[in-house]
């Protein structure tokens, strides 16, 4: 395949382009390269011929068009604020990125004739869930962060493309994704990093939020799946099958790397925190098959040796040498 992917130097989206080079498809990807963008995450594809990096946002339609191939098989499209918290203190970006930014790339690849437009959102569209209410491809969405807010609109407007002009699209929703190479913003990578350096783990409020957490290669295996094999119009729900309270996770990790409970503390809860999501993923098992192949605790053991095997990658993130690639090459002042 000839794949067009926006925001493949974050998190899910550097292992979505490992796994496609590997398995043989040609890759563009474009990205901005915010604080989340990082090509260490990209070092092991760089030099492939199949894989070529455009720099630029996908807020920028000409700049979007001039990159994008005519009739590439499909384009993946990433891109995103992805914080909660970040949102919370400002939804600028988020509307702008997350929103408009979803528009534009619909728009591109309307124009430039892509043959799919595989549209990347989250369980988070769907709010909080009562005990025992899950939350599946027909429920309602009612988003509870300006950042699900934001991933709820940009999946109105895929839907609207798809019907109004014919676009063949598909929407994927998925649960927390964890793994190598996230950003130590989020719970996990944040956690890990803070428990090996014997440093304070904040818990929002009591700790007692429930999230499911799906290994982030098994979600891209997914992702594949449903680009070759999903039905155009069709939304797929993704998740690991494993929902947990964050007290939950948080003791697992700390009994895996051998450091005490004492580093938890209770920290002034994410207002507006959704208590309780449970994604049901019934649909993309049954009718393409896939089910998550790594059960927590495995993935969780393998996620805190590749933070403890990179700690190069970590520091690097910490002290924003990772931006350097960026800041010579791109950067007003690299340019001239
Ligand atoms: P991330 O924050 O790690 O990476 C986002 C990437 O998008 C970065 O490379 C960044 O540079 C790029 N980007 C941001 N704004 C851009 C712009 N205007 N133009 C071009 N590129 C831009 O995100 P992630 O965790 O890898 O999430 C990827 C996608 O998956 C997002 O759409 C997110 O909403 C969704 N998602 C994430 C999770 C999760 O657990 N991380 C779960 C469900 C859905
Ligand atoms: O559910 C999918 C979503 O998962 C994605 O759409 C988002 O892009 C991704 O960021 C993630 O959102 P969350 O808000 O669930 O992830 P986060 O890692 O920020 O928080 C996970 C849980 O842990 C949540 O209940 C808040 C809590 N938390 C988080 C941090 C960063 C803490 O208790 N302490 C922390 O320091």
């Amino acid at each position: 395949m000839k794949l067009f992917v926006t925001g493949g130097a974050g998190f899910i989206g550097s292992e979505f382009i490992r796994q496609s080079i590997a398995a043989g498809d040609s890759v563009v990807n474009f990205d901005k390269l915010t604080y989340a963008g990082n090509l260490d995450n990209l070092v092991s594809v760089a030099d492939n011929p199949r894989y070529s990096l455009v720099v630029g946002d996908i807020c920028k339609a000409a700049d979007v068009a001039e990159a994008m191939p005519e009739k590439c098989d499909a384009v993946v499209h990433f891109a995103a604020e992805s914080h909660v918290d970040r949102s919370i203190l400002s939804a600028e970006e988020f509307v702008l990125t997350n929103v408009l930014g979803t528009q534009v790339m619909l728009d591109v690849a309307r124009h430039r004739k892509a043959g799919r437009f595989l549209h990347i959102s989250t369980d988070e569209v769907g709010g909080d869930m009562e005990e025992d209410e899950w939350f599946r491809e027909e429920s309602p969405l009612e988003p509870s962060s300006p950042y699900a807010a934001s991933k709820t609109a940009a999946e109105h407007f895929v839907r609207a493309a798809a019907r109004t002009f014919g676009l063949e699209t598909i929407v994927t929703r998925t649960s927390n994704n964890y793994g190598p190479f996230q950003f130590p913003e989020k719970l996990l990578p944040l956690a890990i990093s803070n428990a090996l350096e014997d440093r304070p783990i904040p818990v929002y409020g009591d700790g007692l939020q429930i999230r499911d957490w799906v290994h982030v290669a098994d979600n891209c295996k997914a992702l594949r799946l449903v680009l070759e094999k999903g039905f155009a119009g069709d939304t797929y729900h993704i998740g690991g099958g494993d929902p947990m309270t964050n007290l939950e996770v948080l003791h697992m990790l700390l009994r895996i790397v051998g450091k005490p409970l004492s580093l938890l503390t209770t920290v002034k809860d994410r207002p507006g925190h959704d208590r309780r999501y449970a994604v049901h993923f019934g649909k993309i098992t049954r009718e393409l098959g896939w089910r998550p192949e790594t059960t927590f605790e495995a993935g969780l053991t393998q996620t805190i040796e590749w933070y403890q095997d990179n700690a190069h990658w970590v520091e690097r993130c910490k002290n924003g040498d990772y931006r350097s690639y960026y800041e010579t090459q791109y950067s007003p002042a690299g340019r001239g």
